[in-house]
Protein backbone atom coordinates (compact mmCIF):
# COMPACT_ATOMS: atom_id res chain seq x y z
CA UNK A 1 0.00 0.00 0.00
CA UNK A 2 1.20 3.08 -0.93
CA UNK A 3 1.06 5.30 1.85
CA UNK A 4 0.48 9.59 1.20
CA UNK A 5 1.56 12.23 3.29
CA UNK A 6 -1.54 13.22 4.18
CA UNK A 7 -2.11 9.79 5.55
CA UNK A 8 0.83 9.92 8.20
CA UNK A 9 -0.83 11.81 10.61
CA UNK A 10 -3.99 9.74 10.44
CA UNK A 11 -1.97 6.68 11.14
CA UNK A 12 0.05 8.49 13.61
CA UNK A 13 -2.85 9.31 15.37
CA UNK A 14 -4.94 5.88 15.20
CA UNK A 15 -1.29 4.52 16.65
CA UNK A 16 -1.70 6.41 19.36
CA UNK A 17 -5.14 6.21 20.29
CA UNK A 18 -4.88 2.30 20.36
CA UNK A 19 -1.35 2.02 22.37
CA UNK A 20 -2.58 4.46 24.87
CA UNK A 21 -6.59 2.59 25.02
CA UNK A 22 -4.24 -1.20 25.20
CA UNK A 23 -1.88 0.59 27.96
CA UNK A 24 -4.90 1.90 29.85
CA UNK A 25 -6.30 -1.98 29.65
CA UNK A 26 -2.94 -3.40 30.49
CA UNK A 27 -3.20 -0.28 33.58
CA UNK A 28 -6.94 -1.58 34.93
CA UNK A 29 -6.32 -5.40 34.40
CA UNK A 30 -3.05 -4.29 36.72
CA UNK A 31 -5.30 -2.38 39.34
CA UNK A 32 -7.39 -5.16 39.65
CA UNK A 33 -5.17 -7.76 39.90
CA UNK A 34 -3.54 -5.68 43.11
CA UNK A 35 -7.13 -5.39 44.53
CA UNK A 36 -7.81 -8.85 44.48
CA UNK A 37 -4.50 -10.04 45.71
CA UNK A 38 -4.79 -7.55 48.54
CA UNK A 39 -8.12 -9.34 49.48
CA UNK A 40 -6.81 -12.81 49.40
CA UNK A 41 -4.14 -11.54 51.80
CA UNK A 42 -7.35 -10.20 53.91
CA UNK A 43 -5.66 -6.44 53.14
CA UNK A 44 -7.94 -3.53 52.56
CA UNK A 45 -7.30 -1.61 49.33
CA UNK A 46 -7.15 1.43 51.27
CA UNK A 47 -3.70 1.54 50.84
CA UNK A 48 -3.86 1.63 46.91
CA UNK A 49 -4.08 5.29 45.79
CA UNK A 50 -4.98 5.91 41.58
CA UNK A 51 -5.15 9.21 40.17
CA UNK A 52 -8.53 9.50 40.74
CA UNK A 53 -8.41 8.86 44.61
CA UNK A 54 -8.33 12.39 46.40
CA UNK A 55 -5.09 12.22 47.77
CA UNK A 56 -3.19 10.42 45.15
CA UNK A 57 -1.43 13.93 44.72
CA UNK A 58 -0.18 14.57 48.26
CA UNK A 59 0.78 11.26 48.62
CA UNK A 60 2.67 11.56 45.47
CA UNK A 61 4.28 15.00 46.48
CA UNK A 62 4.32 14.59 50.10
CA UNK A 63 8.41 13.16 50.11
CA UNK A 64 9.66 14.68 46.94
CA UNK A 65 12.92 17.01 47.82
CA UNK A 66 13.76 17.66 44.22
CA UNK A 67 11.53 19.43 42.15
CA UNK A 68 13.55 19.20 38.79
CA UNK A 69 13.13 15.44 38.25
CA UNK A 70 8.95 15.80 37.90
CA UNK A 71 9.41 18.93 36.15
CA UNK A 72 10.77 17.17 33.19
CA UNK A 73 8.78 14.86 30.61
CA UNK A 74 8.14 11.51 32.58
CA UNK A 75 4.63 9.42 33.24
CA UNK A 76 2.87 9.56 36.42
CA UNK A 77 2.56 6.33 38.34
CA UNK A 78 -0.83 4.48 37.73
CA UNK A 79 -0.91 3.80 41.04
CA UNK A 80 0.60 4.45 44.69
CA UNK A 81 0.84 1.89 46.99
CA UNK A 82 1.31 2.24 50.90
CA UNK A 83 1.87 -1.38 52.28
CA UNK A 84 1.74 -1.79 55.63
CA UNK A 85 2.35 -5.75 55.07
CA UNK A 86 4.91 -7.73 53.45
CA UNK A 87 1.87 -9.86 51.48
CA UNK A 88 1.10 -6.26 49.76
CA UNK A 89 4.43 -6.03 48.52
CA UNK A 90 4.63 -9.51 47.37
CA UNK A 91 1.05 -8.87 45.61
CA UNK A 92 2.77 -5.77 43.78
CA UNK A 93 5.46 -7.82 42.70
CA UNK A 94 3.10 -10.80 41.04
CA UNK A 95 0.75 -8.08 39.64
CA UNK A 96 3.71 -6.20 38.02
CA UNK A 97 4.96 -9.10 36.67
CA UNK A 98 1.94 -10.73 35.40
CA UNK A 99 0.56 -6.82 33.59
CA UNK A 100 4.32 -5.30 32.67
CA UNK A 101 4.23 -2.35 34.89
CA UNK A 102 7.41 -1.17 35.98
CA UNK A 103 7.59 -1.47 39.99
CA UNK A 104 9.62 1.40 41.99
CA UNK A 105 10.29 1.51 45.44
CA UNK A 106 10.26 4.67 47.17
CA UNK A 107 11.38 5.36 51.27
CA UNK A 108 12.49 9.07 52.03
CA UNK A 109 12.01 10.03 48.52
CA UNK A 110 15.43 11.95 48.46
CA UNK A 111 16.59 10.24 45.32
CA UNK A 112 18.43 13.11 43.58
CA UNK A 113 17.16 12.26 40.16
CA UNK A 114 13.77 11.02 41.08
CA UNK A 115 14.14 7.58 40.51
CA UNK A 116 12.17 6.37 43.07
CA UNK A 117 8.83 8.29 41.47
CA UNK A 118 9.14 9.03 38.34
CA UNK A 119 9.41 7.06 35.04
CA UNK A 120 9.46 7.03 31.05
CA UNK A 121 7.20 4.10 31.02
CA UNK A 122 4.17 3.36 32.78
CA UNK A 123 4.92 2.35 36.18
CA UNK A 124 3.81 2.49 40.01
CA UNK A 125 4.91 2.99 43.16
CA UNK A 126 5.85 0.67 46.42
CA UNK A 127 6.17 3.69 49.40
CA UNK A 128 7.26 2.30 51.90
CA UNK A 129 6.08 5.23 54.35
CA UNK A 130 3.56 2.94 56.43
CA UNK A 131 6.68 0.40 57.22
CA UNK A 132 8.92 2.29 59.23
CA UNK A 133 9.18 0.92 63.06
CA UNK A 134 12.25 0.58 64.71
CA UNK A 135 13.17 -1.58 67.51
CA UNK A 136 15.70 -1.14 69.56
CA UNK A 137 18.12 -3.32 71.47
CA UNK A 138 19.87 -2.00 74.04
CA UNK A 139 21.72 -5.03 75.37
CA UNK A 140 22.94 -6.10 72.25
CA UNK A 141 23.28 -2.24 71.02
CA UNK A 142 21.52 -2.91 67.67
CA UNK A 143 18.15 -2.05 66.20
CA UNK A 144 15.95 -3.39 63.42
CA UNK A 145 14.99 -0.23 61.48
CA UNK A 146 11.89 -0.67 58.84
CA UNK A 147 13.07 1.17 55.80
CA UNK A 148 10.13 3.71 55.22
CA UNK A 149 11.70 5.52 58.55
CA UNK A 150 13.32 8.59 58.29
CA UNK A 151 16.95 9.20 59.93
CA UNK A 152 15.53 11.63 62.25
CA UNK A 153 12.97 9.05 62.95
CA UNK A 154 15.75 7.14 64.00
CA UNK A 155 18.09 8.94 65.83
CA UNK A 156 14.79 10.34 67.86
CA UNK A 157 14.36 6.54 69.06
CA UNK A 158 17.64 5.50 69.49
CA UNK A 159 18.04 8.87 72.03
CA UNK A 160 15.28 8.10 73.51
CA UNK A 161 16.24 5.02 75.21
CA UNK A 162 20.16 5.96 75.68
CA UNK A 163 22.47 8.53 76.28
CA UNK A 164 25.63 6.59 74.83
CA UNK A 165 24.17 4.63 71.78
CA UNK A 166 23.71 6.59 68.19
CA UNK A 167 24.12 5.69 64.64
CA UNK A 168 26.27 6.83 61.91
CA UNK A 169 24.14 8.08 58.91
CA UNK A 170 23.68 11.39 56.97
CA UNK A 171 22.69 15.04 58.33
CA UNK A 172 19.12 15.87 56.93
CA UNK A 173 16.36 14.17 58.89
CA UNK A 174 13.88 13.36 56.16
CA UNK A 175 16.15 11.12 54.09
CA UNK A 176 14.37 7.64 54.30
CA UNK A 177 16.33 4.88 55.68
CA UNK A 178 15.65 2.77 52.48
CA UNK A 179 17.61 5.08 49.89
CA UNK A 180 19.93 6.00 52.32
CA UNK A 181 21.67 2.56 53.80
CA UNK A 182 21.40 0.17 50.34
CA UNK A 183 23.35 3.38 48.72
CA UNK A 184 26.28 4.42 51.49
CA UNK A 185 25.31 7.30 54.19
CA UNK A 186 27.65 9.45 55.69
CA UNK A 187 27.70 11.59 57.99
CA UNK A 188 29.45 13.91 61.03
CA UNK A 189 30.73 10.70 62.78
CA UNK A 190 31.92 8.96 59.68
CA UNK A 191 35.47 9.45 60.51
CA UNK A 192 35.28 7.86 63.72
CA UNK A 193 32.10 4.93 62.79
CA UNK A 194 32.31 4.72 59.16
CA UNK A 195 29.16 5.02 57.09
CA UNK A 196 25.69 3.37 57.48
CA UNK A 197 26.02 1.01 55.38
CA UNK A 198 29.63 -0.39 57.11
CA UNK A 199 27.09 -1.32 60.30
CA UNK A 200 24.05 -3.21 58.97
CA UNK A 201 24.29 -6.77 60.41
CA UNK A 202 21.10 -8.28 59.05
CA UNK A 203 18.12 -7.38 56.83
CA UNK A 204 15.23 -8.68 54.91
CA UNK A 205 14.52 -8.65 51.22
CA UNK A 206 12.09 -9.32 49.15
CA UNK A 207 13.57 -10.59 45.69
CA UNK A 208 11.63 -10.71 42.43
CA UNK A 209 10.32 -13.94 43.18
CA UNK A 210 8.21 -12.44 46.21
CA UNK A 211 9.94 -14.56 48.62
CA UNK A 212 10.65 -12.94 51.76
CA UNK A 213 14.69 -13.28 52.39
CA UNK A 214 17.31 -12.48 55.67
CA UNK A 215 20.54 -12.72 55.74
CA UNK A 216 20.81 -16.25 56.01
CA UNK A 217 19.05 -17.41 53.46
CA UNK A 218 19.94 -14.74 51.03
CA UNK A 219 23.44 -15.79 51.34
CA UNK A 220 26.52 -13.69 51.61
CA UNK A 221 26.81 -12.16 47.89
CA UNK A 222 23.30 -10.98 47.71
CA UNK A 223 23.51 -9.71 51.21
CA UNK A 224 27.27 -8.02 50.15
CA UNK A 225 25.16 -6.48 47.22
CA UNK A 226 22.81 -4.55 49.44
CA UNK A 227 24.97 -2.91 51.87
CA UNK A 228 26.30 -0.01 49.17
CA UNK A 229 25.25 -1.05 46.13
CA UNK A 230 21.70 0.43 45.63
CA UNK A 231 18.56 -1.99 47.11
CA UNK A 232 16.80 -1.14 44.50
CA UNK A 233 18.88 -3.42 41.92
CA UNK A 234 18.11 -6.80 44.01
CA UNK A 235 14.43 -6.21 45.55
CA UNK A 236 12.57 -4.64 48.35
CA UNK A 237 14.40 -3.91 51.13
CA UNK A 238 11.88 -4.16 54.37
CA UNK A 239 14.14 -3.70 56.99
CA UNK A 240 17.73 -3.33 58.13
CA UNK A 241 19.28 -4.86 61.06
CA UNK A 242 22.15 -2.30 62.56
CA UNK A 243 25.02 -2.43 64.95
CA UNK A 244 24.24 0.89 67.19
CA UNK A 245 27.93 2.77 67.79
CA UNK A 246 28.83 4.06 71.45
CA UNK A 247 29.43 7.67 71.79
CA UNK A 248 30.35 10.14 74.69
CA UNK A 249 27.22 11.69 76.68
CA UNK A 250 28.88 15.48 75.77
CA UNK A 251 30.33 15.99 72.08
CA UNK A 252 31.11 19.65 70.73
CA UNK A 253 30.20 21.63 68.03
CA UNK A 254 31.38 23.99 66.29
CA UNK A 255 30.51 25.96 62.66
CA UNK A 256 33.19 28.83 62.41
CA UNK A 257 33.21 31.17 58.86
CA UNK A 258 35.86 32.90 56.88
CA UNK A 259 35.68 35.01 54.08
CA UNK A 260 38.34 35.50 51.46
CA UNK A 261 39.68 38.65 53.43
CA UNK A 262 39.65 36.68 56.63
CA UNK A 263 42.00 34.32 54.51
CA UNK A 264 39.48 31.72 53.15
CA UNK A 265 41.28 30.46 50.67
CA UNK A 266 44.74 29.75 52.40
CA UNK A 267 42.56 28.12 55.28
CA UNK A 268 40.68 25.79 52.90
CA UNK A 269 44.11 25.22 51.03
CA UNK A 270 45.85 24.15 54.36
CA UNK A 271 42.24 22.27 55.76
CA UNK A 272 42.98 19.69 52.71
CA UNK A 273 46.76 18.81 54.81
CA UNK A 274 44.34 18.07 58.04
CA UNK A 275 41.27 17.09 57.34
CA UNK A 276 41.69 13.26 56.44
CA UNK A 277 44.31 13.01 59.32
CA UNK A 278 43.12 14.27 62.07
CA UNK A 279 41.93 12.61 65.45
CA UNK A 280 39.40 10.19 64.05
CA UNK A 281 36.61 11.81 66.72
CA UNK A 282 37.03 15.13 64.79
CA UNK A 283 35.12 15.66 61.40
CA UNK A 284 35.81 19.23 60.00
CA UNK A 285 33.18 19.45 57.32
CA UNK A 286 33.60 22.72 54.49
CA UNK A 287 30.38 24.13 53.33
CA UNK A 288 31.53 27.16 50.53
CA UNK A 289 29.16 29.23 49.28
CA UNK A 290 29.43 32.85 47.51
CA UNK A 291 27.77 35.93 49.65
CA UNK A 292 27.14 39.51 49.70
CA UNK A 293 29.21 41.44 52.36
CA UNK A 294 28.36 45.11 52.73
CA UNK A 295 27.37 45.09 48.47
CA UNK A 296 30.77 43.37 47.42
CA UNK A 297 30.71 39.43 46.60
CA UNK A 298 33.06 37.24 47.94
CA UNK A 299 33.45 33.34 49.12
CA UNK A 300 31.81 32.30 52.36
CA UNK A 301 34.00 29.25 53.55
CA UNK A 302 31.79 27.40 57.16
CA UNK A 303 34.23 24.74 59.03
CA UNK A 304 30.62 22.75 60.43
CA UNK A 305 32.64 20.29 63.16
CA UNK A 306 31.70 18.01 64.96
CA UNK A 307 34.17 16.49 68.12
CA UNK A 308 33.01 13.07 70.05
CA UNK A 309 34.13 14.63 73.08
CA UNK A 310 35.26 17.61 75.80
CA UNK A 311 35.80 20.96 74.54
CA UNK A 312 39.02 21.61 76.18
CA UNK A 313 40.51 18.29 74.88
CA UNK A 314 39.05 19.53 71.23
CA UNK A 315 40.98 23.15 72.09
CA UNK A 316 43.96 21.22 72.22
CA UNK A 317 43.86 19.34 68.57
CA UNK A 318 42.97 21.81 67.26
CA UNK A 319 45.67 24.34 68.66
CA UNK A 320 48.61 21.52 67.53
CA UNK A 321 46.63 20.58 64.19
CA UNK A 322 45.26 23.35 62.44
CA UNK A 323 45.88 26.57 64.26
CA UNK A 324 45.25 28.50 61.93
CA UNK A 325 41.66 28.79 62.08
CA UNK A 326 42.62 30.39 65.28
CA UNK A 327 39.48 28.29 67.31
CA UNK A 328 38.23 29.80 70.56
CA UNK A 329 36.27 28.25 73.46
CA UNK A 330 33.32 30.53 72.44
CA UNK A 331 32.87 28.95 69.01
CA UNK A 332 32.30 25.89 70.60
CA UNK A 333 29.03 24.25 71.92
CA UNK A 334 28.93 21.26 74.29
CA UNK A 335 25.45 19.49 73.54
CA UNK A 336 24.30 16.13 73.87
CA UNK A 337 24.53 13.66 70.24
CA UNK A 338 20.97 14.14 69.61
CA UNK A 339 21.09 17.81 70.09
CA UNK A 340 24.20 17.85 67.95
CA UNK A 341 21.67 16.23 65.24
CA UNK A 342 19.29 19.17 65.44
CA UNK A 343 22.34 21.46 64.93
CA UNK A 344 23.67 20.27 62.29
CA UNK A 345 20.09 20.33 60.45
CA UNK A 346 19.56 23.44 61.00
CA UNK A 347 17.08 23.18 64.16
CA UNK A 348 18.92 24.62 67.01
CA UNK A 349 17.53 25.11 70.51
CA UNK A 350 13.80 23.38 68.71
CA UNK A 351 12.76 20.52 70.77
CA UNK A 352 13.35 17.11 69.80
CA UNK A 353 10.28 15.39 67.97
CA UNK A 354 10.71 17.82 65.09
CA UNK A 355 13.09 14.97 63.92
CA UNK A 356 9.83 13.41 63.87
CA UNK A 357 8.54 15.32 61.39
CA UNK A 358 8.90 14.05 58.09
CA UNK A 359 7.66 17.38 55.91
CA UNK A 360 10.31 19.59 54.78
CA UNK A 361 10.04 23.09 55.23
CA UNK A 362 10.41 23.96 50.98
CA UNK A 363 11.39 22.10 48.02
CA UNK A 364 12.96 23.82 45.28
CA UNK A 365 14.56 22.87 41.72
CA UNK A 366 18.11 20.91 42.69
CA UNK A 367 21.26 19.36 40.79
CA UNK A 368 23.66 17.72 42.52
CA UNK A 369 26.79 16.06 41.14
CA UNK A 370 29.97 14.66 43.38
CA UNK A 371 33.72 13.77 43.00
CA UNK A 372 36.37 12.58 45.25
CA UNK A 373 39.55 14.37 45.95
CA UNK A 374 43.09 12.46 46.74
CA UNK A 375 45.51 15.40 46.08
CA UNK A 376 45.48 18.81 47.60
CA UNK A 377 43.81 21.32 45.07
CA UNK A 378 46.10 24.00 44.85
CA UNK A 379 45.42 27.39 45.92
CA UNK A 380 45.20 28.77 42.44
CA UNK A 381 42.33 26.15 41.73
CA UNK A 382 40.61 27.08 44.42
CA UNK A 383 40.53 30.33 43.24
CA UNK A 384 38.98 28.99 40.11
CA UNK A 385 36.32 27.35 41.89
CA UNK A 386 35.64 30.88 43.82
CA UNK A 387 35.44 32.08 40.16
CA UNK A 388 32.65 30.00 39.36
CA UNK A 389 30.63 30.58 42.81
CA UNK A 390 30.90 34.35 42.26
CA UNK A 391 29.27 33.74 38.64
CA UNK A 392 25.86 31.98 40.13
CA UNK A 393 23.49 34.37 42.10
CA UNK A 394 23.81 34.66 45.49
CA UNK A 395 22.71 31.90 48.18
CA UNK A 396 22.01 29.73 44.68
CA UNK A 397 25.25 27.75 44.65
CA UNK A 398 27.00 25.56 47.50
CA UNK A 399 29.84 23.28 47.87
CA UNK A 400 30.52 21.13 50.56
CA UNK A 401 33.77 19.29 51.06
CA UNK A 402 33.71 15.94 53.23
CA UNK A 403 36.57 14.74 55.16
CA UNK A 404 37.28 11.04 54.65
CA UNK A 405 39.83 9.03 56.59
CA UNK A 406 39.70 7.15 60.22
CA UNK A 407 37.62 4.18 59.91
CA UNK A 408 36.19 5.10 56.62
CA UNK A 409 40.44 4.14 55.55
CA UNK A 410 40.30 1.04 57.74
CA UNK A 411 37.54 -1.01 55.59
CA UNK A 412 39.25 -2.14 52.26
CA UNK A 413 37.66 -1.58 49.10
CA UNK A 414 35.75 -4.51 49.05
CA UNK A 415 33.93 -4.80 51.70
CA UNK A 416 30.73 -3.40 51.07
CA UNK A 417 30.34 -2.31 47.07
CA UNK A 418 30.98 1.34 48.48
CA UNK A 419 34.41 1.60 47.14
CA UNK A 420 35.96 4.72 48.52
CA UNK A 421 38.00 3.92 51.05
CA UNK A 422 42.14 5.17 51.82
CA UNK A 423 43.41 7.34 49.32
CA UNK A 424 40.28 9.99 49.43
CA UNK A 425 41.36 13.32 51.25
CA UNK A 426 37.81 14.25 50.74
CA UNK A 427 34.89 13.93 48.61
CA UNK A 428 33.06 17.09 46.88
CA UNK A 429 28.62 17.74 46.81
CA UNK A 430 28.09 20.19 44.30
CA UNK A 431 24.76 21.18 44.60
CA UNK A 432 22.93 24.36 42.65
CA UNK A 433 19.06 25.24 43.36
CA UNK A 434 16.74 27.81 42.04
CA UNK A 435 12.89 28.25 42.35
CA UNK A 436 9.53 28.10 41.06
CA UNK A 437 9.22 31.24 38.72
CA UNK A 438 13.27 30.86 37.74
CA UNK A 439 12.53 27.55 36.44
CA UNK A 440 12.21 28.60 32.90
CA UNK A 441 15.58 29.19 32.99
CA UNK A 442 17.09 26.40 34.64
CA UNK A 443 19.39 25.48 31.97
CA UNK A 444 21.17 28.54 33.23
CA UNK A 445 22.52 26.46 36.20
CA UNK A 446 22.84 23.09 35.11
CA UNK A 447 24.77 24.86 32.54
CA UNK A 448 26.90 25.99 35.43
CA UNK A 449 27.33 22.98 37.28
CA UNK A 450 28.45 21.02 34.51
CA UNK A 451 30.42 24.11 33.56
CA UNK A 452 32.60 23.70 37.69
CA UNK A 453 32.44 19.86 36.99
CA UNK A 454 34.43 20.10 33.42
CA UNK A 455 37.11 22.42 35.38
CA UNK A 456 37.51 20.17 38.19
CA UNK A 457 38.49 17.36 35.93
CA UNK A 458 42.17 18.11 36.81
CA UNK A 459 41.72 18.08 40.07
CA UNK A 460 39.67 15.29 41.16
CA UNK A 461 40.12 11.23 40.68
CA UNK A 462 40.94 9.52 37.44
CA UNK A 463 40.30 6.53 35.72
CA UNK A 464 37.33 5.98 36.98
CA UNK A 465 36.52 9.82 38.12
CA UNK A 466 34.50 8.60 40.61
CA UNK A 467 31.24 9.23 42.36
CA UNK A 468 29.12 8.74 45.20
CA UNK A 469 26.10 6.72 44.47
CA UNK A 470 23.61 8.10 46.98
CA UNK A 471 24.37 11.77 45.19
CA UNK A 472 23.25 10.45 41.88
CA UNK A 473 23.95 12.28 38.62
CA UNK A 474 22.48 10.51 35.42
CA UNK A 475 24.96 12.48 33.50
CA UNK A 476 27.56 10.19 34.60
CA UNK A 477 25.58 7.42 31.88
CA UNK A 478 22.08 5.60 32.10
CA UNK A 479 20.86 2.66 30.99
CA UNK A 480 19.08 2.14 28.27
CA UNK A 481 14.69 2.96 28.65
CA UNK A 482 13.99 -0.81 26.96
CA UNK A 483 15.65 -2.81 30.07
CA UNK A 484 18.43 -4.18 27.83
CA UNK A 485 21.73 -2.22 29.08
CA UNK A 486 24.74 -3.77 27.89
CA UNK A 487 27.75 -4.55 30.93
CA UNK A 488 29.57 -2.30 28.90
CA UNK A 489 26.81 0.51 28.57
CA UNK A 490 26.14 0.35 32.24
CA UNK A 491 29.76 -0.18 33.31
CA UNK A 492 30.34 3.90 32.35
CA UNK A 493 28.75 4.56 35.31
CA UNK A 494 28.93 1.40 37.65
CA UNK A 495 32.71 1.75 37.99
CA UNK A 496 32.39 5.32 38.84
CA UNK A 497 30.27 4.58 41.58
CA UNK A 498 31.50 1.10 42.76
CA UNK A 499 35.05 0.85 41.05
CA UNK A 500 35.78 -3.13 40.63
CA UNK A 501 33.01 -4.12 42.62
CA UNK A 502 30.76 -3.69 39.58
CA UNK A 503 31.52 -7.09 38.44
CA UNK A 504 30.68 -8.16 41.12
CA UNK A 505 27.31 -6.55 41.62
CA UNK A 506 26.89 -7.47 37.78
CA UNK A 507 27.30 -11.22 38.64
CA UNK A 508 25.35 -10.87 41.76
CA UNK A 509 22.45 -9.88 39.91
CA UNK A 510 22.65 -12.31 37.22
CA UNK A 511 21.82 -14.70 39.75
CA UNK A 512 19.37 -13.01 41.79
CA UNK A 513 17.42 -11.09 39.53
CA UNK A 514 18.58 -12.61 35.95
CA UNK A 515 15.18 -11.26 34.10
CA UNK A 516 16.24 -7.60 35.45
CA UNK A 517 12.59 -7.31 37.24
CA UNK A 518 13.89 -4.75 39.34
CA UNK A 519 15.37 -2.10 37.56
CA UNK A 520 15.76 1.66 36.91
CA UNK A 521 18.10 4.29 34.75
CA UNK A 522 20.79 3.29 36.92
CA UNK A 523 20.22 0.31 38.00
CA UNK A 524 23.06 -3.08 37.66
CA UNK A 525 22.27 -5.08 34.46
CA UNK A 526 22.24 -8.80 34.97
CA UNK A 527 24.44 -9.50 31.84
CA UNK A 528 27.94 -11.48 32.60
CA UNK A 529 31.04 -9.90 31.97
CA UNK A 530 32.45 -13.17 32.02
C1 LIG B 1 18.36 17.11 51.46
C2 LIG B 1 19.24 15.91 51.29
C3 LIG B 1 20.26 15.67 52.21
C4 LIG B 1 21.09 14.56 52.08
N1 LIG B 1 22.08 14.36 52.99
C5 LIG B 1 22.90 13.28 52.88
C6 LIG B 1 23.95 13.04 53.81
O1 LIG B 1 24.15 13.80 54.76
N2 LIG B 1 24.74 11.96 53.63
C7 LIG B 1 24.55 11.09 52.59
O2 LIG B 1 25.29 10.11 52.50
N3 LIG B 1 23.56 11.29 51.70
C8 LIG B 1 22.74 12.35 51.82
N4 LIG B 1 21.75 12.56 50.89
C9 LIG B 1 21.58 11.60 49.79
C10 LIG B 1 20.71 10.42 50.23
O3 LIG B 1 21.49 9.53 51.00
C11 LIG B 1 20.16 9.67 49.01
O4 LIG B 1 19.39 10.53 48.22
C12 LIG B 1 19.34 8.44 49.43
O5 LIG B 1 19.29 7.52 48.37
C13 LIG B 1 17.94 8.83 49.81
O6 LIG B 1 17.23 7.74 50.30
P1 LIG B 1 15.62 7.85 50.34
O7 LIG B 1 15.09 6.57 50.86
O8 LIG B 1 15.23 9.11 51.01
O9 LIG B 1 15.31 8.07 48.80
P2 LIG B 1 14.35 7.36 47.73
O10 LIG B 1 14.18 8.39 46.66
O11 LIG B 1 13.12 6.83 48.37
O12 LIG B 1 15.23 6.15 47.22
C14 LIG B 1 16.51 6.31 46.63
C15 LIG B 1 16.81 5.07 45.78
O13 LIG B 1 16.78 3.89 46.59
C16 LIG B 1 15.76 3.01 46.16
N5 LIG B 1 15.08 2.50 47.36
C17 LIG B 1 14.43 3.25 48.29
N6 LIG B 1 13.93 2.47 49.24
C18 LIG B 1 14.25 1.20 48.92
C19 LIG B 1 13.97 -0.05 49.53
N7 LIG B 1 13.25 -0.14 50.67
N8 LIG B 1 14.43 -1.18 48.93
C20 LIG B 1 15.13 -1.09 47.79
N9 LIG B 1 15.42 0.06 47.16
C21 LIG B 1 14.98 1.21 47.72
C22 LIG B 1 14.83 3.85 45.31
O14 LIG B 1 14.11 3.07 44.37
C23 LIG B 1 15.78 4.83 44.68
O15 LIG B 1 16.42 4.22 43.58
C24 LIG B 1 20.91 13.66 50.99
C25 LIG B 1 19.89 13.90 50.08
C26 LIG B 1 19.07 15.01 50.21
C27 LIG B 1 17.99 15.27 49.19
C1 LIG C 1 -9.32 5.00 46.28
O1 LIG C 1 -10.55 4.88 45.62
C2 LIG C 1 -11.04 3.53 45.51
C3 LIG C 1 -12.29 3.56 44.65
O2 LIG C 1 -13.18 4.53 45.13
C4 LIG C 1 -11.31 2.99 46.91
O3 LIG C 1 -11.73 1.65 46.84
C5 LIG C 1 -10.01 3.05 47.70
O4 LIG C 1 -10.23 2.63 49.03
C6 LIG C 1 -9.45 4.47 47.69
N1 LIG C 1 -8.15 4.45 48.31
C7 LIG C 1 -7.82 5.25 49.30
C8 LIG C 1 -6.41 5.12 49.80
O5 LIG C 1 -8.60 6.05 49.77
C1 LIG D 1 45.79 36.37 56.93
O1 LIG D 1 47.09 35.88 56.72
C2 LIG D 1 48.11 36.87 56.86
C3 LIG D 1 49.43 36.27 56.44
O2 LIG D 1 49.58 34.97 56.95
C4 LIG D 1 48.11 37.36 58.30
O3 LIG D 1 49.08 38.36 58.45
C5 LIG D 1 46.74 37.94 58.62
O4 LIG D 1 46.68 38.30 59.98
C6 LIG D 1 45.65 36.93 58.33
N1 LIG D 1 44.34 37.57 58.48
C7 LIG D 1 43.39 37.10 59.24
C8 LIG D 1 42.11 37.87 59.27
O5 LIG D 1 43.52 36.07 59.89
C1 LIG E 1 24.26 41.78 46.41
O1 LIG E 1 24.79 43.07 46.36
C2 LIG E 1 24.60 43.73 45.13
C3 LIG E 1 25.32 45.07 45.18
O2 LIG E 1 25.00 45.74 46.36
C4 LIG E 1 23.10 43.89 44.86
O3 LIG E 1 22.90 44.47 43.59
C5 LIG E 1 22.44 42.53 44.88
O4 LIG E 1 21.03 42.66 44.78
C6 LIG E 1 22.75 41.80 46.18
N1 LIG E 1 22.23 40.45 46.08
C7 LIG E 1 21.63 39.84 47.09
C8 LIG E 1 21.08 38.48 46.81
O5 LIG E 1 21.51 40.33 48.17
C1 LIG F 1 27.14 27.74 59.69
O1 LIG F 1 27.26 29.11 59.44
C2 LIG F 1 26.78 29.53 58.18
C3 LIG F 1 27.10 31.01 58.03
O2 LIG F 1 26.55 31.74 59.04
C4 LIG F 1 25.30 29.25 58.09
O3 LIG F 1 24.80 29.64 56.83
C5 LIG F 1 25.08 27.75 58.29
O4 LIG F 1 23.70 27.47 58.30
C6 LIG F 1 25.69 27.33 59.61
N1 LIG F 1 25.58 25.88 59.75
C7 LIG F 1 25.10 25.30 60.83
C8 LIG F 1 25.05 23.81 60.84
O5 LIG F 1 24.68 25.93 61.79
C1 LIG G 1 6.25 19.83 59.98
O1 LIG G 1 7.06 20.70 59.23
C2 LIG G 1 6.35 21.45 58.27
C3 LIG G 1 7.37 22.24 57.45
O2 LIG G 1 8.21 22.97 58.27
C4 LIG G 1 5.34 22.35 58.97
O3 LIG G 1 4.59 23.08 58.00
C5 LIG G 1 4.41 21.49 59.80
O4 LIG G 1 3.55 22.33 60.57
C6 LIG G 1 5.19 20.59 60.75
N1 LIG G 1 4.28 19.67 61.39
C7 LIG G 1 4.25 19.49 62.70
C8 LIG G 1 3.28 18.48 63.20
O5 LIG G 1 4.97 20.11 63.46
C1 LIG H 1 42.29 2.90 61.95
O1 LIG H 1 43.44 2.07 61.96
C2 LIG H 1 44.54 2.66 62.65
C3 LIG H 1 45.74 1.77 62.44
O2 LIG H 1 45.42 0.44 62.75
C4 LIG H 1 44.19 2.82 64.12
O3 LIG H 1 45.24 3.44 64.81
C5 LIG H 1 42.94 3.70 64.22
O4 LIG H 1 42.52 3.77 65.57
C6 LIG H 1 41.81 3.17 63.37
N1 LIG H 1 40.74 4.17 63.36
C7 LIG H 1 39.46 3.86 63.47
C8 LIG H 1 38.52 4.99 63.62
O5 LIG H 1 39.05 2.73 63.46
C1 LIG I 1 17.85 -2.52 23.21
O1 LIG I 1 16.63 -2.67 22.52
C2 LIG I 1 16.36 -1.65 21.58
C3 LIG I 1 14.95 -1.83 21.05
O2 LIG I 1 14.67 -3.18 20.81
C4 LIG I 1 17.43 -1.72 20.48
O3 LIG I 1 17.22 -0.68 19.54
C5 LIG I 1 18.80 -1.52 21.13
O4 LIG I 1 19.82 -1.67 20.17
C6 LIG I 1 19.03 -2.54 22.24
N1 LIG I 1 20.25 -2.18 22.95
C7 LIG I 1 21.16 -3.10 23.32
C8 LIG I 1 22.36 -2.58 24.08
O5 LIG I 1 21.04 -4.27 23.08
Amino acid sequence: MQISGSMIPFILLAFILISGASSAHTENDFLECLSLQFRKSNSESDSIYTPLNASYSSIFQSSIRNLRPASKSGQKPVVIITPEHESQIQAAIYCSKKHGIQLKVRSGGHDYEGLSYISQTSFFIVDMRNLRSISIDTEKNTAWVQTGATLGELYYTISQKSKTLAFTAGVCPTVGVGGHFSGGGYGMMSRKHGIAADHIIDAKLIDANGQILDRESMGEDLFWAIRGGGGTSFGIVVAFEVKLIVIPETVTVFNVTRTLEQNATQLVHRWQYVADKIDDNLLLRLFLRSINSSGKRTIRASFTSLYLGRVDDLLIIMQEKFPELSLVKEDCTEMRWIESILFFAGFQGRSLDILLNRTQASTRYFKGKSDYVKQPIPEYGLKGIWKFLNQEDVNRAELQFSPYGGRIYNISESEIPFPHRSGNIFMIHYGVGWSEEENAKSGRHINWIRKLYTYMARYVSKSPRAAYFNYRDLDIGMNSIEGNTSYKQASVWGFKYFKHNFRRLVHIKSKADPTNFFRNEQSVPPVSPW
